[in-house]
């Protein structure tokens, strides 16, 4: 983790839970729960696409390059479980994890950050323009709550930030209930039969 901040500064507590400070937009939790939350999750999105990511001959042929090393940014990275993983799987790419409130990892000792895997504490909604075609790929996953101006996030910082020819990642969760028969259950209103909390 890189950042000159505090990480205590960057979060505070509501009603038991961490909540990260600086975005008032981004309204789920910031702690260690929050994480091995965003850790399942991750490993159930893995298991649905049997691999870190969709479009796999495209990634990999993108990363994957002998004339150079590659470079990927993911933005809003949670925990840092995929840039770590992503990090584990492509060793000649340089990949940097930013998000609002710092990954939890360090605080799990038996992570092991590559040594081209940099997590660093860095708002998207202003970090990415900073760069000019730096990316190969930039991913974001999940990670549309916490910035309003998406749009302009991904058709001009996103697309400024890219080496010509790069990938833009973009995974959104849709969660729906299966039933044995893995026919969906039917959105039905609370209250009503196979009404479902998800
Ligand atoms: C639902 S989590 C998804 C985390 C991770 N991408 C994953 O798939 O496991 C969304 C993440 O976006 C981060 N986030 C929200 N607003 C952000 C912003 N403006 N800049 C960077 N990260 C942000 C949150 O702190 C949170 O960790």
């Amino acid at each position: 983790m890189t950042s000159p901040t505090s990480p205590i500064a960057l979060v505070q507590e509501v009603h038991g839970r961490l909540r990260q400070a600086s975005d008032k937009d981004y309204y789920l939790p910031a702690d260690r729960d929050e994480h091995s939350r965003l850790d399942m999750q991750h490993q159930t999105l893995k298991l649905t696409m049997n691999s870190l990511y969709a479009q796999r001959e495209l990634v990999k042929s993108t990363l994957a390059r002998k004339d150079r090393r590659t470079t990927l940014l993911d933005v809003g990275t949670g925990s840092g479980v995929w840039a770590i993983e992503m990090a584990e799987e492509f060793p000649n790419t340089d990949v940097t994890g930013i998000d609002i409130v710092p990954p939890d990892v360090l605080s799990r000792p038996s992570t092991i950050i590559p040594s081209n895997c940099v997590l660093k504490v860095a708002d998207g909604t202003t970090e990415i323009k900073k760069y000019h075609e730096a990316f190969d790929i930039i991913h974001f996953r999940a990670a549309h709550l916490g910035m309003p101006n998406m749009a302009r996030i991904l058709l001009e910082d996103s697309a400024d930030a890219l080496i010509p020819g790069g990938l833009l990642l973009l995974v959104h969760c849709v969660p729906i209930i299966l039933k044995d028969d893995l026919s969906a259950y039917p959105v039905t209103d609370e209250g009503k039969p196979e009404y479902v909390f998800c």
